[in-house]
């Protein structure tokens, strides 16, 4: 490895990761560095291990060998006081929700700010409120249980929630995934806008050719265990590896290279005007 003192300033830098369940061997000495204040991707067949690494990236797993770095700890060794601090500067959505039924929509997105935070509950209710504003969702949505809304509105809130304690670091598994063309768009605008106003580094897993074409800074293609490219979707879709190529070559993805700035959805006029929190 070249430049130690560049390394350094990567957000994300894995190096080596081997990942096994039992025999299945998942990862295989993966290496990705992650830049600050990137929107970066990562791409690859299904099981191919992106939400095992996902998982790794937020300490919810630990790899087999390797090195994990996020926001400059060494997540493979780190103690559980560290921990606890580290997992307070980044936000998560998980690809199955991973919302509580039993919690009103507002309660759901203030539970990050009662387990880290001693703010009392107007104060929480508030923040929760103006991040869903922030995700384009009505107030009154708040009272609602998450059993009660719509696969996008559920993504909002699962991102509402990821955003509560205005984390520096972004995780998102398949943000866009059974979303209708409009509330993917949506999801798109979103996820340009948390960069560009706040300076959030984000890393998305998705399948979704669309938000890749429109969000991503970098996209990184995850199979055989290895990361088999990296590079802007521009750069990917030219280099010949079959891997990648699969992801460029089939009808669907041709029309979302084609058709690069909408998946010809309705304007998204619920995402305008809302993300005042805080200014940059
Ligand atoms: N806890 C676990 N125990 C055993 N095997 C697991 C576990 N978690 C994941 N796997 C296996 O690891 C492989 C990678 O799973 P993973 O969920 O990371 O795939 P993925 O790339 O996110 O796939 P998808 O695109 O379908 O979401 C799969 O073969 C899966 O069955
Ligand atoms: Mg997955």
């Amino acid at each position: 490895m070249a430049d130690t003192s560049l390394q350094r300033d990567h957000v994300i830098d894995i190096r080596q990761v081997s990942t096994r369940f039992g025999k299945h061997v998942v990862h295989t000495d993966l290496s990705l560095t992650v830049d600050r204040s990137e929107i970066f991707a990562l791409i690859g067949g299904s099981g191919s291990g992106k939400s095992t690494l996902l998982r790794e990236l937020v300490l919810l797993q630990q790899p087999d060998s390797g090195s994990i770095r996020v926001l400059g700890e060494e997540l493979t060794t780190m103690t559980d006081d560290a921990a606890a601090a580290w997992r307070q500067r980044l936000g998560v959505t998980f690809q199955h929700g991973g919302l509580f039924d039993a919690l009103t929509v507002s309660e759901n997105v203030g539970l990050p700010l009662r387990e880290h935070t001693r703010l009392d509950k107007q104060l929480i209710d508030e923040l929760a409120m103006a991040k869903l504003v922030m995700t384009g969702l009505s107030p009154d949505v708040g009272s609602q249980r998450p059993s009660e809304l719509s696969g996008g509105m559920m993504k909002r809130v699962a991102l509402a929630r990821a955003l509560v304690l205005d984390p520096e670091l972004l995780f998102l598994d398949e943000p866009t995934a059974g979303l209708d063309p409009a509330s993917a768009d949506a999801i798109d605008e979103l996820v340009l806008r948390m960069r560009d106003l706040f300076g959030i580094t984000i890393f998305i897993v998705s399948h979704d050719l669309d938000l890749l074409w429109q969000v991503a800074d970098r996209v990184a293609v995850l199979a055989d265990g290895k990361v088999q490219g990296v590079g802007s979707m521009t750069e990917l879709s030219q280099m010949a590896v079959p891997s990648i190529r699969q992801f460029f070559d089939g009808t669907r993805a041709r029309a979302a290279q084609t058709q690069p700035h909408s998946r010809g959805a309705a304007p998204k006029a619920a995402m305008n005007g809302s993300a005042s929190s805080k200014p940059k």
